[in-house]
């Protein structure tokens, strides 16, 4: 980093609005953020340490802030280049990417030394590798790293890369060539290791970009309950599927979780179900079911074992949740799950005008001493 991109693997190339908005990591300090030419003296300062550059390819040393311009001038253009800054606390501290190389989609990173050895680099490169396999539909990604370099190694390992071979490659900045480990992180690699839940007849998986047209495909219908109005109002066209994919892919892990649901038996996508950071300590649910699954029990199926996890890997204290007053059957759903009603009012939903609704909390206590279903199988935390 900053990598040449000399072979592209056919087809490669990144919308260029995924990184709009911001993407969060577990720790609220650290984001991934789209770069802009402001950012010049940070990557300059970062990169001229011969103890980072020493660790990279493709940086010669000295490196200066006219490098960085440039640099940043050829990212803003180049669609094979995904490319995040790591912000923390609001000051760029590195930076991640993906471009193609050698036939593979490779991934480079950096920090400057102040921000390294603080778990920073494992928390951003992971969110990023997240957020790029939910949103593009990339195989898989390969890393480089010198074999002198422990904590890229470690960094690696740890977010499930396999290493796969060794390499000579050059080092601009030490003038040599240095021996390299090539590792791989496959899709099913990393699909393997995301949040998820099985209950007796569903499946709980995070959304990627290739369920997108099956998405917009869900009977769509005016929402049953608010909870739905968060969660996936309006499903029914491919943007709004799109987006809502893009949004569940940069929340922050496991403060918030967005889940597509799915029978068992046939793969078929029904509903869906997450939960958001609301307040410390507390998360909103939201959920909603296809109308052609209704009235078989797999809301409070799907319901039952998402909140328990809300609690388990989301460290929530309560729940919250909300419907309208006359939907009954979300009521109903509610209800089964142990949450207390709170209290009415009148709230606005993101689609149409303000309406009347219910307001439920649960909390962990009454939860655990009110459950008595069968557990749920929980996948929930890798690494
Ligand atoms: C590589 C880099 C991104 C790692 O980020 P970081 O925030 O410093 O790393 P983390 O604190 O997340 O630690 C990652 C792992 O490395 C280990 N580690 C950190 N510093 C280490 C060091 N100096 N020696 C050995 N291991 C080290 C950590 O203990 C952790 O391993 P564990 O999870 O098994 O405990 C960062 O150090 C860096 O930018 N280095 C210079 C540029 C570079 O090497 N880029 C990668 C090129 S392939």
């Amino acid at each position: 980093m900053p990598p040449q991109h000399d072979v592209s693997p056919p087809g490669f190339s990144f919308a260029p609005s995924l990184f709009a908005e911001d993407c969060q990591t577990a720790s609220p300090a650290v984001r991934l953020r789209r770069l802009t030419a402001a950012d010049a003296p940070a990557i300059a300062a970062g990169l001229g340490d011969f103890e980072v550059a020493r660790n990279l390819g493709r940086v010669p040393h000295p490196y200066t802030l006219a490098d960085a311009q440039d640099w940043l001038d050829r990212a803003e253009q180049d669609r094979a280049l995904l490319c995040a800054g790591v912000s923390v606390d609001g000051a760029l501290a590195g930076m991640v990417s993906l471009s193609p190389a050698g036939g593979a989609v490779r991934l480079g990173y950096w920090l400057a030394r102040p921000w390294q050895g603080r778990g920073i680099g494992t928390r951003a490169v992971g969110a990023f590798l997240d957020f790029a396999f939910a949103a593009t539909r990339m195989a898989a990604t390969e890393a480089l790293h010198m074999v002198d370099n422990p904590a890229s190694g470690r960094l690696l390992r740890r977010l499930g890369f396999q290493p796969c071979g060794v390499t000579r490659e050059r080092s601009l900045a030490r003038r040599d060539t240095v021996e390299h480990v090539i590792s791989r992180l496959t899709r099913a690699d990393w699909r393997a290791r995301q949040p998820a839940i099985e209950t007796a007849r569903l499946h709980l998986r995070t959304p990627t970009l290739a369920d997108v047209e099956e998405t917009a495909r869900l009977p769509a219908d005016r929402p049953v309950g608010l909870a739905t109005a968060q969660t996936a109002a309006m499903l029914g066209q491919l943007d709004e599927a799109r987006v809502f994919i893009l949004r569940a892919a940069r929340e922050p892990r496991p403060a918030s979780l967005r889940l597509l649901m799915r029978l068992k038996e046939t793969g078929e996508l029904v509903g869906t179900i997450g939960w958001r950071a609301a307040e410390p300590g507390v998360v909103d649910l939201g959920f909603w079911l296809g109308v052609d699954h209704r009235g078989r029990g797999l809301m409070t199926e799907a319901a039952r074992a998402t909140i328990e996890a809300a609690f388990r890997w989301g460290a929530a204290d309560a729940v919250r949740t909300s419907c309208r007053s006359t939907d009954w059957a979300t009521r109903q759903v509610i209800i089964r799950c142990g949450f207390q009603w709170e209290g009415s009012g009148l709230v606005r939903p993101s689609a149409g005008g303000p309406v009347a609704a219910d307001q439920f909390r649960l909390d962990r206590d009454t939860f655990l001493s009110f459950r008595e279903w069968a557990p749920a199988a929980f996948h929930l935390a890798a690494g």
